[in-house]
């Protein structure tokens, strides 16, 4: 997939592929839609528990959710997995800008490095207390027996139009199978089909509203 680096109205970078038509998150600011969607409406709603947080994301991408949950002040050890079919070069990780652009946390720019060069196929500590598992394959060739019970899932595939296989009921009733009880999904998304699927596979659904340039998001619960 031939990429294309292009900054967004907040002034964070963000990859555009030309052959899908896809950016990888909102021109409207991508740094602003992952804290909104990701951070904000994910990672600081989870009330459940203070033992180790297993997170899920589907889509490594540029790396920026994970980069930016791990500037997060968590009190509790976090595991992360993420599943990635079209990994960044080592070029383009290198010329994304969001390590410069966080003045509170100057180890960002490491965080960054250190996410992509850390090795695909196994955990590894991204620092201490913060475990990360990188697995480059499909979503639909996951193992997933081999992985943990989710507390929250990212789910930060291409819209929904261009990989409509990837928001089926079927995905959605596996990462329901691979999530703990009260265990929470987001995703920038709001679309009818898309939330119809996720009630099918056995979630509560939210209606929540969205970052700049976007209405709504989703946020859907394992009930407990
Ligand atoms: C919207 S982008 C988001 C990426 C990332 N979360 C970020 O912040 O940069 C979607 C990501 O899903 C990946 N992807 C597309 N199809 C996939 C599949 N079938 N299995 C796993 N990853 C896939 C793409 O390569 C891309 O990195």
């Amino acid at each position: 997939m031939a990429r294309k680096l292009v900054t967004t109205s907040d002034g964070s970078h963000t990859l555009f592929v030309a052959e899908l038509g896809e950016h990888y998150h909102s021109v409207h600011g991508a740094v602003q839609e992952s804290t909104h969607v990701f951070i904000k409406h994910g990672l600081e709603a989870l009330t459940s528990g203070d033992g180790p947080l297993y997170i899920f994301e589907m889509g490594l991408g540029t790396g920026l959710n994970l980069l930016l949950t791990a500037l997060q002040p968590l009190q509790r050890p976090v595991h992360y997995v993420s599943v990635e079919a079209y990994p960044v070069s080592a070029e383009e990780a290198a010329s994304l800008n969001y390590g410069n652009l966080f003045e509170a946390h100057p180890d960002a720019k490491h965080l960054l490095q250190t996410i992509h060069t850390l090795p695909w196929g196994e955990p590894a500590e991204l620092k201490p207390g913060f475990t990360i598992h990188k697995i480059n394959t499909k979503l639909s060739e996951l193992d997933w027996a081999a992985l943990p019970q989710f507390n929250l899932v990212y789910f930060d595939a291409f819209a929904p139009d261009v990989q409509p296989n990837l928001w089926s009921e079927e995905v959605f009733t596996a990462l329901y199978n691979q999530m703990q009880a009260g265990g929470t999904l987001v995703t920038y998304c709001a679309k009818g089909s898309v939330k119809r699927a996720m009630k099918a596979a056995g979630f509560t659904i939210e209606r929540l509203p969205g970052p700049p340039g976007k209405r709504e998001m989703t946020r859907a619960t394992k009930p407990i």
